[in-house]
């Protein structure tokens, strides 16, 4: 992408209406623009980040077995009587009324739809177990939407739902999602504590939130400090084996955490001194909730025994644009966004130091054609611009590895590649900076 054509509405201030470091620099790095309070829209920037997080949640859903569907953000209130929470819900809801004074919503939530959906075509226990997930917009009028992404009232959110027989399956069905989970925000350079919490509206009495600790976190979280030299890197898993699954479960559940909600002071299994309580961010949760939707909607299937039984289900939510918002609080400096490179929106950026030096845009614009063949997703900054301003431009929006190239390097043949995060700056030829990108 050339600078010169991108729409990059940067903001040089600081906005005031920004509380917290993530509201802040997605504003000031153009990658949102509110439209009302808690809705947003993305612009180029954020939205190629926004997908990019879409796709990792994606494909660790898919390993772990769900398939991907897509149910509408407005529902009929009809399903939400049947299960009772049309009432309960309140004024969280947005509530709306079509022109023949039917009563419809947008969702919070699909519980309900998606149990419909099941008992209108599952019958027996032979087509479980079964997950069903999409990413979609919700919509909750939240009483304060503030931060930014971080707590609005529209917001994307990755909802599965599992399907079982028995309670011993649908606890498999959670453990899938719990090392999907682990995985999932380590791919995004996430370290996020699964927590012990309460099951609130949802409903059920097995749940896990999954959080990232920062002191601008809306949680209160306690847990034990052995948590903070865990080791969240990649780990592989083959789904098909159980007990290879149940082994991380148990790994990642034996050291104590939990939320404030569920932690009882002094019944902690945590020597008082390895305690710890700060705040977090929460960036998803799963709940197993047994039958609390399939038999008031009435989603059975037949047993191998014969007779049926009401469906044990459990959900499993990810808050992919408040990921956005979190993945900033727990990567930044005071020069903007250090994005992991797993979620940039660029991998390379190249800045023209002298654009109307001849042999800086000729190997510039080289290595940008090079680096675009070989699949890099690059900016190059081609702005008639200061070369100072150009330096801070890349360190705001974050672009990982960053090549600067000016006429006094390329006097002796080099141009610098500067590394975001440590901020470390080697010489190379133009040819080794391709090499070190595109091999
Ligand atoms: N208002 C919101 N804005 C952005 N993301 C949200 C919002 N509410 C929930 N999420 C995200 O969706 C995920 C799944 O939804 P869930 O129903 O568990 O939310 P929740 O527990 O009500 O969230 P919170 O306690 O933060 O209000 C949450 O873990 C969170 O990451
Ligand atoms: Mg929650």
């Amino acid at each position: 992408m050339r600078l010169s054509a991108y729409f990059l509405p940067t903001l040089r201030e600081n906005p005031k209406e920004a509380q917290i470091v993530s509201h802040r620099l997605m504003l000031r790095a153009g990658m949102i623009q509110q439209s009302s309070a808690g809705i947003y829209s993305w612009l180029p920037l954020g939205y190629k980040v926004l997908r990019k997080i879409e796709q990792i949640v994606r494909e660790e859903q898919d390993a772990a077995g769900a398939q991907e569907v897509l149910m509408p953000t407005i529902q009929s209130a009809d399903l939400w009587r049947e299960s009772g929470r049309y009432d309960d819900y309140g004024k969280e809801m947005l509530r709306i009324e079509d022109r023949h004074g039917r009563d419809m919503l947008y969702g919070p939530t699909n519980e309900e739809l998606i149990t419909d959906i099941f008992r209108s075509h599952v019958r027996s226990y032979k087509a479980l177990p079964l997950m069903l997930y999409h990413i979609q917009w919700k919509f909750r009028d939240e009483v304060r939407p503030r931060f930014g992404v971080m707590r609005g009232r529209e917001f994307l959110m990755k909802d599965n739902y599992s399907f079982d027989t028995t309670y011993e399956g649908a606890v498999d069905a959670y453990n899938k999602m719990f090392v999907a989970y682990l995985k999932t925000y380590a791919r995004m350079g996430l370290s996020a504590i699964p927590m012990k919490a309460d099951t609130g509206p949802i409903g059920g009495d097995l749940s896990h939130e999954f959080i990232v600790l920062a002191d601008t976190g809306e949680s209160g979280v306690f847990y034990d400090k052995a948590w903070e030299s865990q080791d969240f890197a990649n780990m592989n898993v083959n789904y098909a084996d159980m007990d290879e699954v149940n082994a991380i479960v148990e790994r990642y559940t034996s050291l104590y955490a939990a939320t404030d909600e569920k932690h009882v002071p002094g019944e902690a299994p945590v020597p008082e001194a390895n305690l710890k309580e700060r705040r977090g961010i929460e960036v998803g949760q799963i709940f197993y909730f047994g039958t609390k939707y399939s038999e008031p909607l009435g989603a059975v299937v037949s047993t191998p025994e014969g007779g049926d039984v009401p469906v044990h289900m459990g959900s499993y939510g990810v808050g992919v644009s408040r990921l956005v918002g979190a993945i900033i609080e727990a990567s930044h400096d005071d020069r903007g966004i250090i994005w992991p490179e797993q979620v940039a929106p660029f991998t390379v950026g190249i800045a023209n130091l002298k654009t109307d030096d001849e042999g800086c845009t000729a190997v510039c614009e080289d290595l940008y054609a090079k680096l675009s063949a070989a699949g890099i997703e690059t900016l190059i900054d081609d702005r008639d611009e200061r070369p100072g301003a150009k330096m801070a431009n890349l360190d705001l929006i974050g672009v990982p590895w960053q090549v600067l190239v000016g006429p006094r390097g390329l006097k002796s043949g080099v141009v610098e590649v500067k590394n975001r995060k440590s901020g470390a700056v080697e010489e190379m030829t133009p040819e080794a900076a391709l090499n070190r990108f595109a091999s």
